[in-house]
């Protein structure tokens, strides 16, 4: 955990910059909300003024100190008796400055809202384009839990900062600057007293922010660990309960929870002592100030007015001193998902190289001295080359993890392979210099693990093809014979597939990632053990509408089935990351080897199958 903490700790610098970025679009949101507040702030500080003015120099008999323009004012109305007859002007004043004071607040409020929404959604729009192009590698690193996480609850956690700890920033400057310049204008000695416990506050402040930004951090980590948990157990709940392992994820989550309640329950601590000092030191001051300034006033060194304004300006002070702390405290879990965001935006998006390339595909695909490793030094395979004619059918045959799947996902450059590591050329061009979108675009593939979203069957079938027919959909549902299954639905291509393709079987899922794959209509297409969860009958049915639907097309098909790789051109056998035969089908059955073992066993057991 060190290790990621230090890696995603960013400087201030860093993470002020990012924020800068992420207030576009809502910033005069907020400029408008400092500046209410700037007034309400104003208004603040002059109630106790009012009120000290009133009780000196209207009720009492000490001489008014204001502005020019202030006692002009009071002489047009008769002076400082007439308004001792009138003191109702002064409440209406008071009620006036209190009704401005709650228009600021009402503007404050608002545009803080409003700017705080636009944030929000700028932040989740920004993350989400950002992850939709990340490398598949980074996806395949990193837990979706933890991701959702980073883009939900650290989300949040910035946009309360923003909205409400940064903007009132201002305020609590002009409140704290202003109430001890009015404090010390009246009384030198009380003003020290009441500006006494303003370092003692940051300092104490200070002293908790280096110790919650550790606990905010474990808090957070721990939220993202029950979120993958959770989420996990959500996607994977049919595997829980057929392996009846609902006791053992429960007991996995509760300590989970525990682990996270417990970090939580430290950082209230800390916070609760955070809180509680805060306050004892709020109270001394105001405290302290009461005292002295009624022992001043018993004396006659300071008027009555003084002593209340004083007490209005100790409270007002309390308050932004308290919020400065919160803001210390707040600055410190913001600072913790600002990284956390950062860790997202900073990973590398896929980039094509200058100047990439858009070849024609339907040319030979050549792997030249291929080596790969998902991890150091544990290679998948190294050295494999082997060429592919363009308008072939080439087959892949090979042991579980022998990396079937790994070269064709090289070849779609879901993974990146290192320049040192061979080449992967198509028409002679290397695939790290054409353009991904491009490569992507020409290249239909039928995943293993057919991934469908919770949309209608339709929507799914035709999410690679920009604009198709009915007809289209109809020949290639015909091909992956998906056909009948759509006419089985009562709602036919309309028909929802829940999450993931949840209500349909795994060849259902699989035939419509076929036909998926068909409505593409690439040069190059690739099967990746995609008739495993079809029974042999369909299997053939769909090998013999596919060929004819192959055309010219270059066709990878990988395959467990040795009947299913048959009609290939060329077929590979890989064994632990090596090629050991090649040839076409009847060449590799004279060749005796691991092919012809491996057919052999598949035709008796499917002698014996019949026979049942
Ligand atoms: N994302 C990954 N990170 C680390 N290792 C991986 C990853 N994907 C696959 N591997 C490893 O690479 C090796 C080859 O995997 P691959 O999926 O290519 O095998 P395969 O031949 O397609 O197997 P199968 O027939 O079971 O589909 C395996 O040992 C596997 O554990
Ligand atoms: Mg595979």
């Amino acid at each position: 955990m060190d290790e990621r903490e230090n890696k995603e700790r960013g400087s201030t610098l860093k993470r002020a910059r990012l924020l800068w970025g992420l207030l576009f679009g809502s910033k005069r949101f907020f400029v408008v909300s400092i500046a209410a507040s700037f007034l309400v702030a104003a208004c603040d500080m002059l109630l106790p003024q009012i009120i000290r003015a009133t009780i000196d120099s209207i009720i009492g008999d000490k001489e008014l100190e204001a502005p020019a323009i202030l006692t002009s004012l009071i002489d047009r109305v008769g002076g400082l008796d007439a308004l001792a007859q009138k003191i109702w002007l002064i409440a209406a004043l008071i009620i006036a400055i209190g009704a401005l004071q709650a228009l600021f607040r009402y503007l404050t409020i608002t545009n803080n809202t409003r700017g705080g929404e636009i944030l929000l959604k700028s932040m989740r729009d920004r993350l989400f384009s950002h992850i939709q192009r990340l490398p598949y590698s980074w996806h395949m690193k990193n837990q979706t839990g933890d991701i959702i996480q980073r883009c939900t609850s650290d989300v949040d956690v910035i946009k309360n900062f923003v909205s409400e700890q940064l903007t009132s920033v201002f305020r609590i400057t002009i409140l704290i600057v202003f109430s001890l310049f009015c404090m010390f204008a009246m009384d030198l000695r009380l003003a020290l007293i009441a500006a006494l416990s303003v370092p003692v506050i940051v300092g104490c402040s200070a002293y908790f922010y280096s110790n919650m930004r550790k606990s905010f951090l474990a808090c957070d980590e721990n939220e993202g660990v029950l979120s993958t948990i959770a989420q996990e157990n959500l996607t994977g709940v049919r595997v829980v309960r057929a392996f009846g392992r609902e006791i053992f994820e429960k007991e996995r989550f509760e300590r989970q929870n525990k682990i996270y309640t417990d970090a939580w329950l430290k950082l209230c601590r800390l916070l609760t002592a955070f809180w509680s000092s805060g306050d004892l030191l709020s109270g001394l001051q105001v405290g302290l100030v009461f005292i002295f300034g009624t022992v001043f006033c018993v004396r006659g060194t300071l008027t009555e007015g003084e002593l209340l304004a004083f007490i209005s300006y100790s409270y007002i002070l309390m308050w932004p001193v308290r919020r400065l702390g919160r803001m210390i405290a707040e600055m410190s879990k913001a600072g913790v998902s600002i990284d956390r965001i950062a860790y997202i935006l900073d990973s590398e998006q896929e980039a094509d190289k200058p100047g990439a390339l858009c070849p024609d595909m339907r040319a030979d695909i050549e792997f030249s001295q291929v080596t790969f490793a998902y991890e150091e030094g544990k290679e998948v395979f190294s050295e494999v080359s082997f060429k592919i004619p363009k308008g072939t059918v080439f087959g892949i045959l090979g042991g579980t993890g022998s990396g079937k799947s790994t070269l064709v996902h090289l070849l779609c450059r879901l993974y990146d392979l290192p320049p040192e590591n061979g080449k992967i050329t198509i028409g002679g061009v290397d695939i790290a210099d054409i353009k991904a979108s491009w490569l992507r675009k020409n290249i239909g593939i039928v995943l293993q693990e057919p991934f469908l979203f919770s949309r209608t069957l339709g929507e799914n079938v035709k999410i690679a093809a920009s604009y198709c027919t009915d007809q289209q959909l109809e020949e290639a549902a015909v091909t992956a014979c998906l056909d009948s299954t759509v006419r089985g639905f009562s709602q036919g291509w309309d028909t929802l597939v829940g999450e993931r393709g949840v209500t349909l079987s795994g060849g259902q899922k699989q035939r419509a990632a076929i036909a998926r794959m068909l409505m593409q209509n690439s040069p190059i297409m690739i099967l990746d053990d995609s008739l495993s969860a079809v029974d042999t009958e369909t299997d053939e049915k769909i090998r013999n509408a596919l060929k004819k639907h192959f055309g010219d097309a270059t066709v990878i098909l990988i395959s467990h089935r040795i009947t299913t790789l048959m009609m290939a051109d060329n077929i590979i056998v890989l064994d632990r990351g090596r090629i050991v035969e090649s040839g076409n089908h009847s060449r590799l059955i004279e060749k005796n080897g691991i092919y012809k073992k491996i057919y052999d066993l598949q035709m008796k057991m499917e002698e014996a199958e019949t026979n049942v």
